[in-house]
Formats: C-alpha cells, structure tokens, sequence
C-alpha cells in the first residue's frame, strides 16, 4: 500500500517534471502567441484605421462608386486635432489605367509616365498629356528650374490632381507631401507612383484642405476634374454664380456633388513632415480656397521655410465679388508680404506688385527673394500706368 502511494507519488512528481520542461520548451512559443493575441485585439488601438464608407465618385468609365480597400488608408491625429488621412502607397494597385509618357524632354530628369482620365471625361489636363505630354508647360519648367537650383528642398502639392508636379518632382530625388481629395485622382496617382517606382518619395494625404476639421461635399466639375471644388465656395457666390445656375457653356453640364470630404489645415500638415523635411516649395491649386487656406498657415509657415509658392491665382480673381473673398485675398497677400515674399509672373522675369493683384496673370509665383534668387525686380509689370 505503501510502495504504491510512493510510486504515485513518484509518478506524479515526473509528470509534473515533465510538464515544466515542455513549459520550459515551449514559453517562447506561449509568449509569442499572447503577444500575437495582444497586438490582434488592440490592433485598431495601435495602428488606428480611418474608413470613409461608402463613396460616390466619378468614375472615367461610368457613374459608379468605387470602393478603396480599407487597409489602404491610415489615420494621424495632428497637434492640432485634425485627422490626417494617409493613402498608403506601397500597396498593389490593381486598376488598369491609360498611363502616357510626359513630354517636357527637360535635361537632367526623365519624363515620367502618368496616369489619366479619359480624356473625354477630363477634356483639360488629361487631354493635353495624352495629346501632347504636356500641362501647365510655363509653370511645370519654372517649377523645375528652380527645384533643380535649390539643394534639400522638398514639395507641398496641394491639390494635386494626378500628380504631375509630385511625379516630376521625385525626378530631382525630393520627397514630396501631395494633398489630393478626389478619390478617383488618388488612385490614378497611386499607379503612377508604382510605374515610376517612387513609392518611398510621396506622402499622399486623402483630405481637402479647409479652415476646419469638418466633413464637406466637392463639386465634381463634368469634363474639367481637376477643377472640382469645396461646394463650400458656393456658399459664398453670390445668385448668379451659384452652382444650379453655373452651367458649362461648352457642355452644359453643372457641376455635380458627388463626394464627401474631410478637410484638414495647412497647418495639420506639419505633423507628418518626416525629419529632414525642413525646406519646401510649395504648390497650391485648390480652385478659390487659397484665400481661406491661408488663414490656417502659420504654423506650416514658422516650422518650414518655403522659398516659394506657385499659385493658381485666376480663380481667385474671379471670385473677389464672393462674400467676405475679397478681404480673405487680401488677408493673404498681408500674410505673404509680411513674410517677405514678392510675387512673379511665372515666366521667372517679370516682377508684378501687391497692389494690382486684380490685373494678375492667372499663375503666379511668390518668392522670398531672402532665401532664393529672385529674378531681377526691376522688371516690373503690371504696374500703375
Ligand atoms: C449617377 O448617379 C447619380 C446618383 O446615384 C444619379 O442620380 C445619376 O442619374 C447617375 N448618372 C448617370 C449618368 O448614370
Ligand atoms: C483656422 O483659422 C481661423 C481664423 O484664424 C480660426 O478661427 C480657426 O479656428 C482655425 N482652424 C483651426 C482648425 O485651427
Ligand atoms: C508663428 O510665429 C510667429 C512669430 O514668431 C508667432 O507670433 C506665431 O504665434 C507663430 N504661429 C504659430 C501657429 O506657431
């Protein structure tokens, strides 16, 4: 009876022996699999996720909502409280695109292949790179030119459309911060940033850029997409100007609501600038918003020193009658000429001035003379006769 209880003993005491091996064995296997079941639960915690829902968007091919893959949209929280929407590049992209080689045949830089609308539904940019390679020729060679001049200087592509400026200017080895709303324009760029290879040189930013956090629809502009717009802006028209009545004198297409944005300020950008992202021109063509864009620029402004700034200007002047735009203009230019910019005509010769922006070419460039080579000033145009 005795001898038994001892053998039990034993044989339980081996048992137990045993199991503290296999334990022994196996804990990294058993850390790992709870470290795996901590980070699976606490996923969306860690690596937070934004998903807009369902869009609407035009499509070149039809009138039919296209969904992103979730995955591919991740979300930061800037300094400001504004939830930034990154657009994760180096993922797969497989949509089938009409994709032509770029024709600017600069010296030291290859063209770059750039994907499009069909050229039907976008009559404008689309059209003019797949006819002759080229878009905004002045402004894209001004832009060029002085990139190449200016060492570690980097790229703020507002309203970057299919990324013609960004694609460019990965060319030259930048980084770039491209800022584009239009989901159907996002996945073109996305593609040609594959087809060029230059996924680690492109933050690409999913949001439109406001005076708020706020959710906002964009008037999608039939035929012209690169010129939709924050239906914000149509707040401000006065009656005749307003959406319902703007009617496309060539198409007869009004501008149609089709898309839901978040917006962000300039300022929020800032929280994503990676470290060595000190000096950037920047580029914005955000059809009017400039002018309300700005008053949320200070901080982007103090954290980044910006030689230049080419401006899409011609919308603005035509919206000086919208209410409160003409002092927003205003407010801006104050902004700009304060931080000691001059504005240029494009063409990198003639000096314009402040005070004649109503009689402004419809692309201007701002420079601060301090920190990059000015064209002469005494080249003066647009002054007062
Ligand atoms: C596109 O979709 C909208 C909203 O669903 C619809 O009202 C419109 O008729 C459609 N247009 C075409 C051309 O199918
Ligand atoms: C943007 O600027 C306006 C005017 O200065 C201010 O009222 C608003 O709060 C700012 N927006 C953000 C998100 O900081
Ligand atoms: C930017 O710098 C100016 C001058 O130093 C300062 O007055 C302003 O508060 C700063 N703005 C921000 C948003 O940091």
């Amino acid at each position: 009876m005795l001898l038994r209880y001892h053998r039990n003993l034993r044989l339980s005491s081996i048992f137990i022996d045993e199991i503290m091996k296999l334990m022994k064995r196996y804990v990294i296997v058993i850390g790992v699999f709870f470290l795996f079941y901590l980070f699976v639960s606490n996923k969306n915690r860690l690596f937070p996720r934004l998903v807009f829902g369902e869009f609407h968007l035009l499509s070149a091919e039809s009138n039919r909502t296209i969904n992103i893959r979730q995955s591919q949209l991740y979300q930061h929280e800037s300094s400001n409280g504004g939830i930034i929407t990154l657009y994760d590049v180096t993922q797969d992209n497989e949509w089938d695109f009409q994709c032509p080689k770029t024709k600017y045949n600069e010296e030291d830089i290859h063209d770059v292949k750039i994907c499009i609308y069909d050229p039907q539904h976008d009559e404008h940019v689309s059209g003019q790179l797949n006819d002759h390679g080229k878009w905004e020729p002045v402004v894209v060679r001004s832009f060029l030119r002085l990139l190449r001049t200016l060492p570690n200087t980097h790229v703020i592509d507002i309203g970057a459309n299919l990324g013609l400026y960004t694609l460019l200017a990965t060319q030259y080895d930048r980084h770039v911060i491209a800022v584009e709303p239009l989901y159907d324009s996002l996945i073109r760029l996305h593609k040609s940033i594959q087809l060029n290879d230059v996924q680690h040189h492109v933050t690409l930013v999913a949001n439109a850029i406001g005076i708020k956090h706020e959710r906002l629809s964009l008037n999608i502009v039939d035929k012209n997409l690169g010129a939709s717009y924050l239906s914000y802006l149509d707040e401000l028209a006065p009656p005749v100007k307003k959406i319902e009545n703007i009617v496309d004198q060539q198409h007869g297409f009004p501008p149609r609501v089709l898309a839901e944005v978040d917006t962000i300020t300039l300022d929020d950008l800032v929280s994503i600038f990676p470290i060595f992202f000190k000096r950037a021109i920047l580029k914005i063509d955000i059809e009017g918003f400039e002018a309300l864009a700005f008053s949320n620029a200070s901080l982007l402004f103090n954290r980044t020193e910006i030689p230049a700034i080419y401006m899409e200007f011609g919308k603005l002047i035509e919206m000086k009658y919208y209410r409160g735009m003409q002092q927003k203009i205003e407010d801006m230019l104050t902004f700009l000429k304060k931080r000691n910019y001059e504005p240029f005509e494009v063409n990198d010769i003639n000096h314009i001035l402040y005070d004649n922006w109503e009689s402004w070419p419809w692309d201007v460039a701002f420079r601060r003379c301090d920190i990059c080579r000015c064209p002469e000033m005494e080249k003066l145009v647009g002054s007062a006769e």
